[in-house]
């Protein structure tokens, strides 16, 4: 089923992504998504098989220079222990996507573990890595020549190292078990798209990448399978996007600020010629 909703610039689709047609509209400038990673009745081995054809359906739906952040897990124990990191990262290059870079997400807020294996033993250790990555690809060409970023210079100067550390979110207070903090889809389309790219997230969950794009001024689109996230999803949009812009714009503010101190780069003198305008 197709049920387009459109909420300001944003619009959600319900429907599976595989259902969605991507023959006639390579226009998305920046995909940043994070794949359900649960495999009810799949084998890892049909998984992966599910994860190239999604991939695919985006690449075509990605437009010439277009870019992916995938956002996933380094390890899982599903069907054995599996480094998903890597064999995602295998399924895109399939699929058509170059590979760029990875980017580890720390989550600071990881809940306290009891899961040792053998505690204090060589026997059977369990090692828990409380970081996903984020892997960057992109379609033909990484320069995507001319464009208007918004990023500021401090912004630049922090994200583009690839650790990143901020908390990740909690499932009751999204309504969603498995959401990405809006901090994540911020930073990807800050860094990676210039402000008329169009954002897509192929698996929006509780709609965290729409209310990014909303208060970061970007279009975008978003596809979800499951009815009552979809319905989630715009009821968040709704309420929360504006207070999100309003604390984004204030620590923008607050960079600013403390880079003035410094001598101002060539990257901040353009940043605040463009705010001038
Ligand atoms: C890991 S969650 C994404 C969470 C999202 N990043 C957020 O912040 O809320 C994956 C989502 O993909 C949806 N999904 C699973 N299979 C799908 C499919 N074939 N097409 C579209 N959406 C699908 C699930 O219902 C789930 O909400």
């Amino acid at each position: 089923m197709h049920l387009p909703l459109q909420y300001a610039q944003q619009r959600i689709i319900h429907s599976d992504i595989l259902d969605i047609d991507a023959s006639h509209d390579a226009t998305i400038g920046l995909i940043v998504t994070s794949p359900p990673c649960i495999f009810d009745g799949f084998s890892y081995d049909d998984y992966l098989e599910w994860s190239k054809k999604w991939l695919k359906r985006c690449y075509y739906l990605a437009a010439p220079r277009g870019r992916l952040c995938l956002n996933i897990p380094i390890d899982v124990n599903l069907d054995g222990y599996r480094c998903l990191g890597s064999d995602l990262t295998g399924m895109a290059q399939a699929a058509g996507w170059q590979y760029r870079s990875t980017i580890i997400w720390q989550e600071d807020n990881i809940s306290k573990r009891t899961a040792w294996g053998s505690f204090a033993s060589a026997s059977t250790p369990n090692i828990i890595t409380p970081s996903q990555v984020i892997v960057v690809f992109f379609k033909d060409e990484w320069n995507k020549g001319k464009g208007i970023s918004d990023i500021s210079p401090v912004e630049f100067k922090k994200w583009s190292l690839g650790i990143w550390q901020f908390n990740g979110e909690h499932p009751s207070r999204v309504d969603h078990p498995s959401a990405f903090p809006l901090e994540l889809p911020r930073r990807c389309i800050r860094l990676f798209s210039y402000v008329d790219d169009v954002i897509f997230d192929p698996f929006l969950g509780s709609g965290t990448t729409l209310i990014a794009c909303q208060a970061l001024g970007r279009p975008g689109k978003g596809c979800e399978i499951d009815l009552q996230h979809v319905k989630n999803a715009m009821h968040r949009l709704q309420k929360e996007w504006q207070v999100v812009q309003w604390n984004w714009q204030k620590e923008v503010a607050k960079w600013a600020e403390i880079d003035q101190k410094d001598k101002p780069s060539d990257l901040m003198t353009a940043y605040l010629e463009r705010k001038q305008k």
